[in-house]
């Protein structure tokens, strides 16, 4: 293993218009049809994929960054718009793999929430809007959800060693799902 400080220093340019990272080491575009079994109504989403050529869901962009003890991973996230009947596009969402580690999450763009919940079945949300920064703390899983119009983007630190763990989540779900209905947002 690489001692931490044989690695060199470097940026990024981070597009806060669009939300890209320009070069990413990683570029992740999750589709529509890889969110099967996560929303409510399955038969919107199997037409939502038909009927618009299965659109991409979510990306996320990451500089290289080793995933050791001591570096800090960091990502942009940039969810796009949309609903799955009347249930608004979210991320997959997962716990951190060691679970006592934390994350921040800064809203460069768009709107929505943040959906948080515990092993124990806790469950909160805090909202994103620009300049927003919502922390998830150590032991909490989180989800991204868009209630806008527009792509939701956030730039997203946390301990490079965490890991994540989507597995749980298949199985769990989240006790709280969004909704827009008669052009508000409902929780519940
Ligand atoms: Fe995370």
């Amino acid at each position: 293993m690489s001692r931490a400080a044989d690695f060199k220093p470097f940026g990024v340019d981070i597009s806060l218009d669009d939300g890209t990272m320009t070069d990413p080491d990683t570029h992740r575009i999750v589709k529509t049809s890889t969110m099967h079994g996560y929303y409510l109504d399955e038969t919107a989403l199997e037409r939502l994929i038909e009927e618009h050529g299965d659109p991409v869901h979510y990306e996320v962009f990451e500089p290289k960054i080793p995933e050791q003890d001591g570096h800090v991973r960091t990502c942009i996230s940039k969810l796009y718009p949309g609903r799955v009947g009347d249930e608004c596009f979210f991320t997959k969402g997962h716990y951190h793999t060691k679970l006592h580690t934390a994350e921040t999450y800064l809203c460069i763009s768009g709107e929505g929430l943040m959906l948080m919940k515990t092993r124990d079945g806790e469950c909160a949300w805090e909202p994103f809007r620009p300049g927003r920064m919502v922390y998830a703390p150590p032991c909490w899983a989180h989800r991204s959800v868009n209630t806008g119009d527009a792509p939701l983007v956030s730039f997203c630190n946390y301990p490079a060693d965490a890991g994540h763990n989507y597995g749980d989540i298949v199985d769990e779900g989240f006790p709280m799902r969004v909704f827009i209905r008669d052009g508000e947002v409902v929780i519940e």
